[in-house]
């Protein structure tokens, strides 16, 4: 075993949601660890919480990923021995209006981290992927050989084809990537010091439900009960984002010990819990005695009816495995949103 003190892992949008908690669980493990984010989706104070937390310091660069000449001067002055890649353009909707600068922003920043891996000697890439590269899977739960739909938006369009790039850039065979396709994260950190900040009215479920328990927002939308389901509602796979914070650990660990088996790998992130949406109304009113306000509304387009992870191969590959459970996600989601 290597010893993690000496390895340096540098987190592109390590102020974002995933990426403050993987920068906490980094620290908390002995990495040293450089954060570069431009804050274009987070927040300058998410910083001074990781400190809070981990009782220890990154190095903090505010600087765009697509900027090249600025990623190449980060590089120039440290050793990096593994990048996580998360900084990335994340909202669908916001793509299918916006499609040009999701493919700008998402693929140029990946082919920089790509071409200063590549020219650095590092050993290798932490990819963000996202179970978005499945579409509406066939066959459930779905593996990691379940084939790539054609994506419906240009977020899941650079997912897949962040994928296959990297796929074909490592198979030259200097360095090792593992992209890890995230399912449903939410949560928050235990001590309720970081979480999602969505930005203005959330698309997203979690945010929505602890916002309208909390009155900023009137009522829950339930989109759609005529999916068939057992209670018509879609099944997602949720995942504490403090596990899937620890998943990307146990990716840096197998690139930093040599145990890839190929030059390019990819792992689903998941519980493999299908979870549907009546499911977590009544769980979030039974964990917080809160009444949460909903009503039943129409499909939104473009929603799978059910997704959720075999997340077998990580747990046997990257000795990685959910610990965590929906109470304690919908606690911290909670807790968090009560300092908001
Ligand atoms: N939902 C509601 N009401 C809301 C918000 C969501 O009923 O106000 C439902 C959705 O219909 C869906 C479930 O709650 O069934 C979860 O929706 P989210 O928007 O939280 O998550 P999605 O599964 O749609 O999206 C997630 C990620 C995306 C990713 C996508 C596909 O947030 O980044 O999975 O993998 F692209």
């Amino acid at each position: 075993m290597m010893n993690m003190t000496e390895k340096t892992v540098l987190v592109t949008g390590g102020l974002g949601y995933i990426g403050s908690h993987t920068v906490v669980e980094l620290l908390v493990a002995g990495y040293q660890v450089i954060v570069v984010d431009n804050l274009s989706n987070s927040e300058r104070f998410i910083f001074d919480r990781i400190i809070k937390i981990a009782q220890k310091e990154p190095v903090f660069y505010q600087d765009d990923v697509c900027d090249l000449a600025a990623m190449s001067n980060i590089f120039k002055k440290h050793q990096v021995d593994v990048v996580i890649h998360f900084a990335a353009f994340k909202s669908v909707g916001e793509s299918v209006e916006k499609p040009l600068l999701y493919y700008q922003n998402n693929l140029i920043s990946l082919l920089n981290i790509l071409q200063l891996v590549q020219e650095n000697s590092v050993e290798g890439l932490v990819f963000s992927s996202s179970a978005t590269v499945y579409g509406e899977p066939d066959v459930l739960p779905a593996t990691e050989e379940t084939p790539f739909i054609k994506a419906l938006s240009a977020y899941g369009s650079t997912k897949q084809m962040g994928e296959e790039i990297i796929e074909m850039v490592t198979s030259s065979g200097v360095f090792k990537a593992i992209s890890l396709r995230y399912f449903n994260p939410v949560g928050a950190h235990e001590t309720a010091l970081i979480g999602e900040l969505p930005k203005g009215i959330p698309n997203n479920l979690f945010p929505y439900v602890t916002q309208t328990a909390k009155g900023k927002l009137a009522m829950l939308t339930v989109f759609g009960d005529d999916y068939n389901t057992v209670d018509g509602t879609c099944v997602r796979d949720y995942i504490h984002v403090v596990d899937l914070a620890k998943a990307h650990l146990a990716a840096c660990r197998r690139i930093i010990n040599q145990e890839c088996q190929s030059a390019s790998e990819v792992y689903n992130i998941g519980t493999g819990n299908g979870t549907t949406v009546l499911e977590i109304i009544k769980q979030f009113e039974a964990t917080t005695d809160k009444l949460l306000p909903y009503k039943i509304g129409a499909r939104r387009p473009g929603d799978a009816e059910a997704v959720y992870a075999d997340s077998s191969k990580a747990e046997k590959e990257l000795l990685w495995k959910a610990t965590l459970n929906l109470k304690d996600m919908i606690q911290s989601s909670w807790a968090w949103e009560n300092t908001l």
